[in-house]
């Protein structure tokens, strides 16, 4: 019975030594420790060994389970060394991997952070306020009367609270002045809304960036100073900044500024960019009357506020032909900015 398992066990590792896949492991896994594997039924004979010898043949039936067991896992590692080897023979880990999609930021985005850097370094801070507005913020506080057209339900959108969606920026002027005194110099960006016919230069919602500085002895000077720097430092310093007197309930005088650019290659003509104007003094009246203290004293502050549509910062800069593909989402249109 010695000899035989030791028969067992040289033949166990010489089949080992000439497979060469995971099948063939296997046929000889079974064949050798199976059910009927040699091993197997030579462990059967045990009941017929004289009792003396038991116990030597039960150790060197351990001895010859143990080796093979043993050259059978050490097979099956090396197999599958050899597999993953094979695996990764082709494959290159020094190329380059492949690029991921990237995002970009949208035009508008790009245009409002320009235009804030450049307001944020000539002392602006940046303030906000709700979209949906009382009509006391929007209209009333910046002394537009009840009979104003803005005010018409044909050109605003009106809660049945009687709230509106804001008509323009120029509603976080009020916010701003209800809760700090002066001296404040803000900028505003934010959606404003119009019940206008949609079409290539309109949209029902658009982006205005506001401006408001208040404080003693502000001036028509500073606010073309500063609309002319910003518009410089936006499109380039050969652009030209006109102001033509023009009508806001809420500034006197008010104007519109046009520009003239001459940078970007295309035929020089003005086009309108921007309202401006001095508060108007009924503006400050009706903010103490609210706070009920004279911290905006029309006979001891001045101040000046600008607006312009963002919308329009962007079809010029970046020669948009037409305002809804600012909001329609084409990655084809987009990503040209990215
Ligand atoms: N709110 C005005 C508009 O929407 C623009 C403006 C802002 C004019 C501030 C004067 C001062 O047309």
């Amino acid at each position: 019975m010695l000899s035989e398992l030791d028969q067992i066990q040289t033949d166990a590792l010489a089949a080992l030594a000439t497979i060469a896949d995971e099948a063939a492991l296997e046929e000889v896994r079974v064949g050798f420790l199976g059910k009927k594997g040699r091993l197997t039924i030579a462990s059967g004979g045990m009941k017929d060994v004289a009792p003396d010898l038991k116990k030597d043949v039960g150790q060197k039936l351990n001895e010859v389970r143990t080796a093979i067991t043993e050259a059978l896992e050490e097979k099956g590692a090396a197999l599958t060394a050899a597999r993953d080897a094979a695996a990764f023979a082709s494959l290159d880990p020094t190329l380059p991997a492949r690029a991921l999609p990237q995002g970009g930021l949208h035009p508008l985005t790009h245009v409002l952070d320009r235009a804030v850097a450049v307001l944020r370094r000539m002392g602006f801070a940046l303030a906000d306020g709700p979209e949906i507005e009382t009509e006391w913020h929007c209209f009333d506080a910046l002394n537009t009367p009840a009979d104003h057209p803005a005010r018409n339900e044909s050109d605003t959108f009106y809660f049945e609270s009687g709230k509106l969606l804001r008509t323009h920026t120029s509603s976080v002027q009020i916010r701003t002045m209800e809760s700090a005194v002066p001296p404040i110099r803000i900028i505003a960006p934010g959606s404003a809304f119009r019940r206008d016919e949609i079409d290539a230069t309109h949209l029902s919602a658009f982006h205005q960036l506001e401006g408001l500085y208040v404080a003693p002895g502000v001036t028509l000077a500073d606010l073309k100073g500063t609309l002319e720097f910003f518009f410089r430092e936006i499109f380039g310093s050969r652009t030209e900044v006109r102001f033509r007197p023009h009508f806001f309930p809420f500034t006197e005088p008010s104007f519109e500024v046009d520009l003239k650019l001459h940078a970007i290659g295309r035929a020089a003509k003005w086009v309108e960019i921007a309202g401006c104007g001095m508060v108007d003094p009924a503006v400050f009246t009706e903010v103490n009357r609210k706070r009920g203290d004279s911290a905006y004293d029309p006979s001891a502050i001045t101040g000046f506020a600008f607006g312009m549509g963002l919308d329009r910062l962007a079809m010029i800069l970046y020669g948009i032909p037409d305002l809804r593909l600012l909001i329609e989402n084409d990655v084809r249109f987009l990503e040209q900015f990215a």
